[in-house]
């Protein structure tokens, strides 16, 4: 009798130990769901707080066009999942110096820092690299909400993944808020079209162009976390991408903490104190140059598991509005050991486009340059030139002797 109740007993734990394992498991699956889809667990979950506003506002504005609204909003990862930068003394040191040549008082309020400033999302799509296990190369393309033309023949070039198989290669466009409700209009289009848009809570303005990076920082750590190199350019670069995958990757790779761009030295490029990169005789005023090393933004190439530490760093260190200088520079230099590798402007990266396409034109796929501000009206032709050079086999040969 004892004994059969004993048994009875003990197929009702293995039955409720059961019941309570496949419980865990649902809950466990239901949770990276959400985590793999946060926008629509926040979409379901956080109807409450500031953050639905702009959602409404977005549902009412766009006239049926809410395609992502669901997946519009959600939060960074938290803080304290990397390094507490904050508590190392000689970091500590560095950022205080910062206040001080900015002119900030220590105890400036939360908005003085970059990533406590860019918001939520209001468009963006989390699966853009999750269809593949790695992706090679992440281009995060900084463009102006105007800049359609310009988004659309990327896409069609140098960025359009189809092209580079069996290198995965992704694009993201990195936007913030237009005030103009047409255009807006467009970009909720052009994101239901592409999924390949990111709009952060901030005009898109000049002056907010280092918000635009860090969101950046912060979308690359996030969504794309799968990706070995992260490439930064504007909307006007034109990427050789097949010269960047087959020659110029190899020495990129396996290179932790590292930024590959054209570097600019601390104390020798000159602050303006007029003109459009005017900056007020408030910050760095006992100074003529900037005191950080730091790249031209144009192409920069930096190894992924910077955007942790790059966005983190950005919740410690005070806002500068120029993006080049807080981007790779300032808060390089608050994560500390990031290696600088510098690519001479006019050798593999050039502002020049005639430079550029003259060297095309005598080397043809040896030309060392991967990355140039290209000329709209040479745009097309450029394109045609550099991919029609790599169409046939020969060029896998000439790059060889480039390594
Ligand atoms: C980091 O350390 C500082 C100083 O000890 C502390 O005030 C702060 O709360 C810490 N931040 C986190 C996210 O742990
Ligand atoms: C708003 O955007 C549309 C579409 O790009 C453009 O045609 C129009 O000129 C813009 N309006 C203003 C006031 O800039
Ligand atoms: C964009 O993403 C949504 C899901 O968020 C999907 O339903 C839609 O088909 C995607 N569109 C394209 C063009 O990939
Ligand atoms: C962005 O730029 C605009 C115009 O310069 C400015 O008014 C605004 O405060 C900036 N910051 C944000 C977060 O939008
Ligand atoms: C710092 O800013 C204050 C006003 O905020 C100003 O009075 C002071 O002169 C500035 N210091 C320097 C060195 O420019
Ligand atoms: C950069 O260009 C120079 C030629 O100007 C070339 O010798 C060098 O190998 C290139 N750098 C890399 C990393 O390929
Ligand atoms: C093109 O490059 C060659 C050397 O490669 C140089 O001799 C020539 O002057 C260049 N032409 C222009 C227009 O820059």
């Amino acid at each position: 009798m004892n004994l059969r109740i004993g048994k009875v007993r003990n197929s009702l734990i293995l039955v409720v130990v059961l019941v309570v394992n496949v419980l865990c498991l649902l809950s466990i699956t239901i949770q990276s769901y959400s985590a793999w889809r946060p926008g629509r667990a926040a979409g379901t979950t956080t109807p409450a707080g500031g953050g639905d506003l702009y959602s409404s506002e977005h549902q009412h504005k766009n006239h049926g066009v809410d395609v992502q609204s669901a997946s519009a909003s959600f939060l960074p990862p938290s803080p304290t999942a990397y390094l507490n930068l904050s508590m190392n003394p000689a970091v500590l040191k560095k950022v205080d110096s910062m206040h001080h040549v900015l002119n900030l008082s220590r105890f400036d309020d939360d908005t003085v820092y970059p990533a406590k400033r860019v918001g939520r999302y209001l468009i963006v799509y989390p699966g853009l690299c999750a269809d593949v296990d790695r992706v090679h190369l992440i281009m995060i393309v900084h463009t102006a909400p105007k800049n359609l033309h310009r988004r659309q023949r990327i896409r069609e070039t140098f960025g359009n993944r189809a092209l580079f198989y069996p290198f995965n290669v992704r694009v993201a466009f990195l936007l913030g808020k237009t005030l103009n409700s047409t255009l807006e209009r467009v970009l909720w289009m052009e994101h239901a079209r592409y999924n390949d848009t990111v709009m952060g809570d901030f005009v898109d303005d000049y002056h907010n162009l280092t918000l635009k990076g860090v969101m950046g920082y912060r979308w690359v750590n996030q969504h794309c976390q799968n990706s070995e190199l992260v490439l930064k350019i504007d909307d006007d670069v034109f990427i050789n991408t097949y010269k960047l995958l087959y020659s110029f990757i190899n020495h990129m790779r396996g290179k932790p903490k590292s930024i590959f761009c054209n570097m600019w030295h601390k104390g020798t490029m000159p602050i303006l104190r007029e003109g459009k990169w005017k900056v007020d005789t408030r910050m760095f005023s006992k100074m003529s140059t900037f005191p950080y090393d730091y790249c031209s933004g144009f192409v920069v190439l930096l190894s992924s598991d910077l955007m942790g530490p790059m966005h983190q760093a950005a919740t410690t260190t005070p806002f500068f509005w120029i993006d080049d200088v807080y981007l790779f520079g300032m808060l390089p230099s608050v994560v500390g050991g990031v290696t600088f590798y510098n690519y001479a402007l006019d050798k593999n990266v050039s502002l020049n486009d005639k430079k550029t396409i003259n060297c095309t034109m005598e080397q043809g796929a040896r030309c060392p340059i991967f990355g140039s501000i290209i000329a709209d009206h040479n745009y097309w032709r450029y394109w045609q030139m550099v991919s029609s050079l790599y169409v046939s086999g020969d060029w896998k040969v000439e790059n060889k002797l480039i390594e």
